[in-house]
């Protein structure tokens, strides 16, 4: 939740490097974005509301220091004032935030009955005044800093410009930051890919480290200010992994990447898999959480692992986690399923179930954040970066996971590739032209419906889930997912003559009663879709895919996210960008 980018050293061009760079970051917040830059001995700063990447000829100083933001707006509506970064009154110091000050409102009342004007009504401007306070007193940029910080509740990520000694310095606790070491200067940045076209060594900062920054040198220090050695990871990330290519959204790139997402999974090595059956095998109880699509994801993963394994496994959505933690004890395993790695709501999980000696495990997908680092076991998920908010190969990427971990706790992990094969080709064949043109289409047709129902029973249930929230995400269309056989109580009163209806029938133990379902909803007018391998009366659009048995979730969830993709583009939303969302959501 919001991108931060940050340039000191050498080159003459860091503002121009740092709106690149928050270009690059902005699926993190999109309301308003600002960057400063230090010119002789003060900063300028240019903001300005809404999308950066709509802010057209913007002419930026030549200067060899800069940052930048990119805000999901918290505390303050979306206006200039509000956004980052905030400048001192002399214009010295300026500072860019990511997170919340849950007692900011106490400090500024502090701050202003010793003469500070504030300019917005922001948390974050607090923490610009405080530490200029602090810095009065002081000749330690670092140690002002540290003062202030000592005092905000919550979880955040702080960088402070200095324009007297041209320096920065940063603290994060909770909300990520990475910095970047080049051979002209240094970075920092809310994500490494950001820092990519530049360098490919990074350190993710640890919670409670404190950075100063030059454009020589980056030092380290622990939560007292004692300096620590810096050990930087050396990623073999391509930059050119981060572009869309030939295609219009990222949305639509990372629908299409996921054929060779599943193939690289399916090529994993069986160690790569076993570290986390193992530990299912030898925990007491296995404990599955994440939040949206995540979430969808470990639900889906209850049904494999039940139906595959033998094993029950609990799941709860991230931000409920904690109310139902009590139970847990040293041999429980929580396996917590991320794209970013970075949802508040899930390493607040993670962090209390460590609190009860619990095991954690994860599927996450970007290296080096802050669950991957925090994990005792983590798989990556290599569905590679992730850019679209709304999430499709993350998705596809857990489930596949999921699968091969269920055959592999059942002994059985080559029938695992083989479904998964399948859905590979499956997938291949739901993103041929003539099939996308289907489904476009029908989202044509769909596009002026106020609501759409989505049905399915067992390992479909969790799909009809994601399905929903791909078309409310990306066509602020209002979609519900049900599980079939609770509509009879409550929710086919909403059905009339023409509503869609959206139903998945696999070739499961589900078939005939998920048809059942169909036709309770048809009896009441609802013009049913039909997402099944076999076509049926029933339907009045029917969308094939080939079967891939267990994997069949694979494929039939793709159909759902072509469908929110082509209902985004009818209903004129970019997809990448839905309006009040954000990829990454670190703050509660
Ligand atoms: C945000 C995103 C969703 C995502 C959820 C969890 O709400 O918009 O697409 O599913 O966070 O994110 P995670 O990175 O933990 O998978």
């Amino acid at each position: 939740m919001c991108g931060i980018f940050g340039y000191i050293g050498k080159k003459e061009n860091a503002p121009d490097m740092v709106l690149e760079g928050l270009k690059t970051l902005e699926y993190r917040g999109y309301d308003s974005w600002g960057i400063a830059w230090i010119k002789e001995n003060k900063i300028e700063v240019v903001k300005n509301t809404g999308k950066i990447a709509d802010a057209k000829g913007i002419q930026l100083p030549p200067a060899n220091s800069a940052f930048g933001h990119t805000r999901w707006a918290t505390h303050g509506g979306v206006t200039l004032a509000n956004a980052h970064p905030h400048l001192s009154r002399d214009c010295t110091l300026a500072l860019i935030h990511n997170g919340i000050i849950e007692n900011y409102s106490e400090i500024k009342k502090e701050l202003i009955e010793k003469g500070h004007t504030f300019l917005s009504e922001t948390d974050s401007e607090v923490a610009l005044h405080l530490t200029e306070e602090y810095y009065k007193n002081s000749d330690s940029l670092l140690e002002a800093l540290h003062k202030s910080f000592s005092r905000f509740e919550g979880l955040n990520a702080i960088i402070v410009m200095d324009a007297k000694t041209k320096k920065f310095a940063a603290v994060k606790n909770g909300s990520p930051l990475v910095v970047g070491k080049g051979k002209d200067g240094n970075y920092l940045a809310s994500d490494a890919h950001a820092v990519l076209p530049y360098t490919q060594d990074v350190y993710f900062m640890e919670d409670e480290d404190y950075i100063l920054v030059d454009d020589k040198s980056v030092s380290v220090y622990d939560g007292s200010l004692s300096k620590k050695s810096i050990q930087y990871t050396q990623l073999d990330w391509k930059p050119d992994l981060v572009s869309k290519g030939m295609y219009p959204h990222f949305m639509i790139k990372e629908i299409h990447d996921q054929v060779d997402v599943l193939e690289r999974i399916i090529q994993k090595k069986d160690s790569e898999i076993h570290v986390l059956s193992e530990e299912i095998k030898k925990s007491f109880g296995t404990y599955f959480v994440g939040c949206g699509t995540a979430a969808y994801a470990a639900l889906a993963g209850t049904y494999l692992f039940s139906k595959i394994a033998k094993y029950h496994v609990n799941f709860t959505v991230g931000s409920e986690f904690g109310f139902l933690a009590d139970f847990l004890t040293d041999k429980s395993l929580v396996v917590a399923l991320s794209q970013s790695g970075e949802t508040v709501d899930v390493i607040e999980s993670v962090k209390k179930a460590k609190e009860k000696k619990a095991r954690i495990a994860s599927l996450v997908n970007v290296l080096g954040s802050t669950l991957n680092r925090e994990s005792d076991v983590s798989i990556l998920l290599s569905a590679g970066i992730e850019k679209a908010v709304v999430s499709t190969k993350a998705f596809t990427a857990k489930l596949a996971h999921l699968i091969l971990i269920a055959y592999d706790l059942s002994g059985n992990i080559e029938v695992g590739r083989k479904y998964l094969r399948l859905a590979r080709d499956s997938t291949k064949e739901i993103l041929t032209t003539k099939n996308l043109k289907i489904i476009s289409r029908l989202a044509k047709t769909l596009s002026a419906k106020e609501h759409i129902y989505v049905i399915g029973r067992g390992l479909s249930y969790p799909i009809a889930l994601e399905t929903a929230l791909k078309i409310k995400e990306a066509s602020y269309i209002h979609a519900e997912g049900f599980a079939a056989g609770e509509l009879k109580h409550g929710v086919i009163a909403l059905i009339e003559k023409d509503t869609p209806c959206i139903s998945f029938v696999p070739l499961d133990e589900t078939h005939g009663s998920n048809l059942a379902g169909a036709m309770e909803l048809k009896a009441r007018g609802g013009k049913i879709i039909g997402i099944s391998p076999q076509k049926h009366d029933i339907f009045d659009i029917h969308l094939p895919y080939t079967d891939a048995s267990v994997a069949s979730v694979i494929p039939s969830v793709i159909i759902g996210q072509l469908l929110g993709y082509y209902l985004a583009l009818e209903k004129n939303v970019d997809p990448d960008m839905p309006r009040n969302l954000a990829k990454s959501v670190t703050v509660k």
